[in-house]
């Protein structure tokens, strides 16, 4: 008999991310020996499978992704891991016979642990949460009780602020992980090591020497078979009110005095409130939204849709650190390229004394920490090209995760998060006050893309780089959006 035993239960066991991301990263988990000991998951959803079906379907799953060498001994053992059981999230009876089944699996450890994942649409949160009560499921009377939640938490602040409360009701806040996958990122934890733990660039970090900041999420895809969601969503919720503003906290925030949750989430929080905030009218001159060309014949949208698939933005810090840098956020679907990257740009040298150097100025270094693909970290500086005079070209200083660390594939996202919250580590998770104070600064802008008056959507053309009119926001300001070209990629991740 072991002391302990830990349980995963994934609500929503057969839907695209616990297929696609769950199944797949625990399965990776199990290969590095990751994993508590006596560790076995449960999945509960509405269609009927044995246990031996439901294994057979995860392992379609899983082999598309790794590949067909994953096959092996360390999927069979995790198989042995995986339980079915059918249930539908509305119905008290199904969460009754949940609780049977993890008591029964539960009969041979004296403590025993539950990580309960709603990977089910934002809709079902709420009933899923009470009936997890009302079975009796989060009483942590064997052992710990947690419950992770996808995004997006709410769908403006009124409503997040109602789940928010219910989730209290049933968990206390260190009970709650809620997941934003870009903090699973290794290049968007390595944001932090850069910031952190090199001393030469902290000293240059505000606003005497950064001019500006661009933090650009594009993606190629189009909104595709998600439209049904995406809709009623459209980019500001979908992408901007939860990835790029976490991107901007940990680019933004004061150094915490440790990694620990708190203080991290502190200081992140922080940063959020220090925000400058905006009317409908101020939201208008500091944004431009899009939609792709096409997107209205997308399955799945309304007709007559005004939902922004594009959003540039302009955003304010008002501390001591930031005053008067422009912060640029830029993100859309059906663009040119799919990149995630930072873009520091610093500020000019003070005085020109080469003549001859490139037009009538020196560019600005530029710092790129480039999130993927080719993740790594560029920067850009001036130097003199070779001959007479003293002409001044702009080189790059590179750095690659795909060459630097051959032999290493980076994990993905939801094996780090999946593995934090079974170890009861909150510090990679949002808390309540981060999400609040999020939908607090995006609320007048959904307010003004979705005033039917407003006409505020621009088209653009799939494939390109949104509408013309997000070069305008930055040009007013004597900017432009700048790209790293970078053509190293790092591989898939194969099981070993
Ligand atoms: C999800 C959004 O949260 O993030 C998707 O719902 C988006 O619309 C995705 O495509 C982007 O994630 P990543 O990891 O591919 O940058």
């Amino acid at each position: 008999m072991q002391n302990s035993s830990t349980i995963l239960v994934i609500l929503g066991a057969t839907g695209d991310l616990a297929r696609r991301k769950l199944l797949p990263g625990l399965f990776q988990l199990v290969c590095q020996g990751r994993l508590p000991t006596n560790f076995q998951v449960v999945g509960m959803a509405r269609s009927q499978y044995s246990d031996d079906q439901y294994r057979e379907l995860m392992w379609q799953e899983v082999q598309e992704l790794s590949g067909p060498a994953a096959r092996n001994k360390d999927w069979n053992a995790f198989a042995r891991r995986l339980h079915y059981v059918r249930g539908n999230l509305q119905d008290l009876e199904s969460f009754m016979g949940l609780r049977a089944r993890l008591e029964d699996l539960e009969t041979q450890t004296p403590s025993a642990h539950r990580l309960f994942y709603l990977a089910v649409a934002p809709d079902l949160f709420p009933v899923a949460v009470e009936n997890l009560r009302y079975a009796g499921l989060a009483v942590e009377d064997t052992g710990w009780r947690r419950v992770v939640i996808e995004k997006p938490f709410g769908h403006d602040l009124n409503s997040a602020e109602q789940l928010d409360r219910l989730v209290h009701q049933v968990f206390r806040e260190e009970q709650v992980y809620r997941i934003d996958h870009y903090l699973g990122k290794e290049t968007v934890q390595n944001l932090m090591v850069f910031r952190f733990a090199n001393a030469i660039f902290e000293p240059l970090w505000n606003r005497n020497y950064v001019d500006n900041v661009q933090i650009s999420a594009t993606e190629e895809v189009s909104v595709g078979d998600r439209a049904g969601y995406y809709d009623q969503s459209g980019v500001i919720r979908d992408m901007v009110q939860n990835h790029l503003l976490q991107l901007l906290t940990l680019v933004a925030m004061e150094p915490p005095s440790s990694m620990d949750a708190d203080s991290l989430r502190n200081n992140k929080v922080e940063t959020l409130r220090a925000i400058r905030r905006w009317d409908m009218a101020q939201a208008a001159q500091n944004s431009v939204l899009g939609q792709y060309q096409g997107y209205l014949d997308e399955t799945g949208v309304a007709p007559d849709s005004r939902t922004a698939t594009f959003a540039a933005l302009r955003l304010y810090i008002d501390n001591w650190r930031w005053q008067g840098v422009p912060f640029y956020l830029r993100t859309g679907k059906s663009m040119q390229e799919k990149v995630t990257q930072i873009a520091i740009q610093f500020r000019q040298p003070p005085h020109l004394m080469f003549a001859g150097a490139t037009g009538a100025r020196l560019n600005s270094n530029l710092l790129f920490l480039r999130l993927q693909p080719d993740e790594g970290v560029h920067l850009k500086f001036e130097v003199k090209a070779p001959g007479q005079g003293m002409t001044t070209r702009s080189e790059d200083l590179e750095f690659h995760y795909g060459s630097a660390f051959k032999d290493q594939i980076i994990p993905e996202a939801y094996e780090r998060l999946l593995q934090d919250a079974l170890e009861g580590d909150t510090s990679l998770f949002i808390r309540n006050d981060h999400i609040l104070e999020a939908w607090r600064i995006v609320e007048p802008l959904i307010k003004e893309s979705e005033d039917a008056a407003a006409g505020s959507v621009q088209p653009y053309d799939a494939g390109s780089w949104g509408p013309e009119a997000s070069k305008g926001l930055l040009a007013r300001n004597g900017h432009m959006w700048q790209e790293t070209t970078g053509s190293q990629r790092v591989g898939t991740r194969p099981c070993i």
